[in-house]
């Protein structure tokens, strides 16, 4: 899949073995639809719209031309001071979209650094009214918010901490990661039913252990995206919204993968009916096309922070990006969110996603090392046991095997994940679940 016209020795690249990259690499060099071109000109079917971005599918027209015209109209505005014209349309768009009263939409560029901004957010309200100590943060095992400091420290991914873990920040604490290996290996659009309650020890354990009077906020996402789509048990997501309102602590959802359509609604927290006290986003929201993401908070959040009373020339809230309501990437938002609209495509996810499930059930429960499937939404996971070589290294190798059969699925560890875009057709799942299954057979 390389080409040797292209000089491969410069760029260091994110999240990847680049040793092993470097001994076959792989180029991508066009898009249209469903598909992918390579350096060496064959097709690979996007299998996880391109890292859970690309609802719409690739090239879109309507996106395209909206960029294009932004940039002609207004290329860059500063950030600070003034706002752009398609930055209110497109806040107005994902505030008519999201739930409840979820309604002040803060941008950034990326899902990490809404991940920060949620978080600063939280202090900023707990101190605008008079409750400065709450400071700790509470995240959940396996949970995935980005790269910052803020992200990695209440995220529960291993590899991050091994690395980085003694610079993260001191005051947080984490749930259990959800997941019945025993009772609930095979899940296909149902929610599981756990006998033991799962946030217990949250109210048991960790909010007496620091006290609830100091937790700023919880963060999770609705269903554990990066970790390799774990779902959380019926009921989880509500309890958790009760346990935060009794103790007066901010609810975060990290939806930058379950936002924008993933679950066959606009949000997870239509999904599941539960409003959280703010919602990160990023990904779909631009359907990948420039970089995007925020966070939309609830106006008692917002208007707590404003309540403050300050001089006219202080800023209430001291943060922001450069890039923050970029009108390039909020052309795309709105031209995005139009599409999504216009050609009814949470409802086809909503649609397809049985379709997925049904369809890796069928094919993959019973092969050589799988030991769970978990679908929801138009998303699925197939977990193997980890080979003697060492976490990791079995779902690296059907990974591989995949893109020489001509699929793009994710690996995250050794499960394997599909999530198309919504525009996916039946043929296409079923040949991106059939590739994956001789994959498995192969790699065993
Ligand atoms: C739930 C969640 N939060 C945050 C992030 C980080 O987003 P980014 O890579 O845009 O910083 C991701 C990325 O996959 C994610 O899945």
């Amino acid at each position: 899949m390389g080409d040797n016209n292209i000089t491969l020795g410069n760029l260091w690249l994110p999240f990847t073995p680049n040793k092993d990259f470097h001994q076959s690499p792989r180029v991508f060099t066009g898009a249209d639809g469903m598909y992918f071109t390579t350096a060496d000109g064959s097709k690979v079917l996007d299998g996880i719209s391109s890292l859970w971005c690309v609802g719409a599918g690739h090239n879109r027209r309507e996106i395209n031309e909206a960029i294009y015209q932004q940039l002609q109209t207004l290329d860059y505005s500063t950030a600070f001071q003034f706002g752009n014209d398609r930055a209110f349309e497109a806040a107005h768009m994902i505030a008519a979209l999201a739930p409840g009263d979820l309604n002040k939409v803060f941008f950034c560029t990326s899902g990490s650094e809404a991940a920060d901004t949620a978080m600063k957010m939280a202090l900023a309200y707990h101190r605008a009214r008079g409750q400065g100590q709450r400071s700790v943060f509470i995240g959940r095992e396996r949970g995935y918010h980005g790269v910052g400091f803020g992200g990695m420290s209440v995220g529960g991914i291993g590899g991050n901490r091994k690395l980085f873990g003694s610079a993260m920040l001191p005051h947080v604490d984490h749930l259990r990661f959800i997941h019945d290996p025993v009772n609930h290996a095979y899940i296909n659009g149902e929610l599981p039913v756990f006998a033991e309650d799962w946030l217990l020890e949250l109210e048991q354990r960790l909010l007496p252990l620091h006290d609830p009077s100091n937790v700023a906020a919880i963060i999770v996402e609705p269903v554990a995206g990066s970790a390799g789509w774990y779902l959380p048990p019926k009921g989880y997501l509500q309890r958790l919204r009760e346990i935060c309102d009794k103790h007066g602590i901010l609810l975060i959802f990290d939806e930058v993968i379950t936002g924008f359509g993933r679950m066959g609604k606009p949000f997870a927290a239509d999904y599941f009916g539960v409003v959280p006290d703010m919602l990160n986003f990023a990904k779909c929201v631009t359907n990948g096309v420039v970089p995007m993401g925020g966070v939309v908070c609830r106006e008692h959040v917002h208007d707590a922070i404003m309540s403050v009373p300050t001089p006219a020339h202080v800023i209430e809230f001291s943060h922001g990006y450069t890039y923050s309501g970029h009108p390039v990437a909020c052309a795309a938002a709105v031209a995005t969110m139009k599409l999504l609209a216009d050609e009814k495509l949470f409802e086809r996810a909503a649609a397809m996603g049985p379709v997925l499930g049904n369809a890796v059930h069928a094919a993959i429960k019973g092969l050589p090392h799988v030991i769970s499937i978990r679908a929801l939404g138009l998303a699925a996971a197939v977990e193997l046991s980890p080979s003697d070589k060492g976490v990791g290294a079995r779902g690296y190798a059907v990974f591989l095997e995949c893109l020489k059969h001509g699929v793009l699925v994710r690996s995250a560890g050794d499960n394997l994940v599909l999530a198309p875009a919504y525009v996916v057709e039946k043929a296409q799942i079923e040949q991106m679940v059939g590739v994956l299954a001789q994959a498995i057979k192969r790699v065993a």
